[in-house]
């Protein structure tokens, strides 16, 4: 069977943006294919995190996944840190990487422009864990949002450079990305994508955030001039929230427009807070038993981390010795 790969990394909580652009995704994928998903908590130290923040962000954001449905009978969940490959193979792709390559990643450019007082080595080579990620398992298909694709390609041409020069060892992986809502902006600057760590959280929602604060981001949300429930490039702000609700409710995007023709900007925020404020209080339910049973956690980290290292080493193995190194 074909191989899906992603992971989210967990330097916040998770929002509705991630949920909307990937783990959708990751979640229907898992009826037709080996999937294999990883909480990225290598990815999150290239910012300043406090060890506690990430110890807690990432045991909610493993408990989260698995409250959304994505069962660990059904694919193999793991933390990246307890897989020691993703760092060995990330070392070895770093020597395929050209720096200009690495430089032209705007998520690089964008981060180190935001916090110019800690532009680490980390930062830049982070693309390069990430195709590491993704290379060690073979993976075909990578379910992602819009944000990530600069860097699929980045590990495809890594993969492909690797091919070449030795011979056919990695799958050249394809991004996967959703038909609606592939970039879900903030809700108080429609032009910039909604983020786990923006600066003003209101935003940005949370899937963790109660129904009072939900409603609350959703009324306060920037909308258009004008006054009709229409989806234009001319609208980013009621173009947002249409796609938010058409993703949450079920419905395609004509059929919202349908819906709420001739209705008010406020009375549809409250429409699109309330869909996404049920679905959320059902998801949060199951959230708070996982999250409760650390023995449940600790077992299913214990046995993804395992079945993931037996993969991850076939591969690694084999790059080692196509490179040179002398085997013990
Ligand atoms: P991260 O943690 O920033 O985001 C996780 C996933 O959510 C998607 N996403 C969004 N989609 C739509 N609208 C948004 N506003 C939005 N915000 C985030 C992202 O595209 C992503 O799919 N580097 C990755 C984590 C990672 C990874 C990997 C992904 C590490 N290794 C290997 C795929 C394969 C990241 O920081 O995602």
């Amino acid at each position: 069977m074909e191989i899906v790969y992603s992971a989210l990394k967990p330097t916040g909580k998770l929002t509705i943006g991630n949920y909307v652009g990937a783990i959708k995704n990751m979640l229907a994928l898992t009826e037709k294919y080996d999937c294999i998903y990883t909480v990225a908590d290598l990815h999150s130290i290239t910012v300043n995190i406090p060890p506690a923040e990430l110890r807690e962000n990432t045991l909610d954001m493993f408990s989260l996944l698995i409250a959304l449905g994505l069962d660990p009978e059904k694919c193999l969940l793991f933390l990246q840190s307890q897989v020691p490959m993703h760092s060995e193979l990330a070392w070895i792709l770093n020597c395929f990487t050209q720096f200009g390559e690495a430089r032209r990643m705007t998520q690089f450019k964008d981060k180190s422009a935001k916090a110019p007082e800690n532009v680490n080595v980390g930062l830049f080579a982070y693309p390069v864990l990430m195709a590491a990620d993704i290379l060690l398992y073979g993976a075909s298909y990578v379910p992602i949002g819009k944000d990530q694709q600069q860097h699929l390609e980045l590990a495809r041409t890594i993969a492909e450079r690797f091919n070449n020069r030795y011979s056919p060892t990695f799958v050249v992986p394809e991004g996967i990305y959703p038909k609606v809502g592939a970039k879900i902006a903030s809700l108080i600057d429609p032009t910039a994508k909604m983020g786990k760590t923006d600066e003003n959280p209101d935003g940005t929602v949370f899937l963790l955030d109660d129904k009072d604060t939900v409603m609350r981001k959703f009324k306060r949300a920037v909308t258009d001039s004008g006054s009709e429930i229409v989806y234009s490039a001319e609208k980013p702000g009621i173009s947002n929230l249409m796609t938010i609700y058409s993703v949450f409710a079920n419905k395609s995007i004509d059929e919202v427009e349908n819906m709420f023709r001739g209705m008010g900007y406020a009375d549809f925020k409250i429409a699109v807070g309330e869909v996404v404020a049920d679905f959320l209080a059902l998801v949060q339910r199951e959230y708070a038993k996982i999250r409760a049973d650390k023995a449940y956690l600790a077992e299913v980290m214990q046995k993804g981390a395992s079945s993931a290292s037996y993969l991850a080493q076939k591969t690694l193995s084999k790059v080692m010795r196509k490179v040179g190194f002398v085997k013990l």
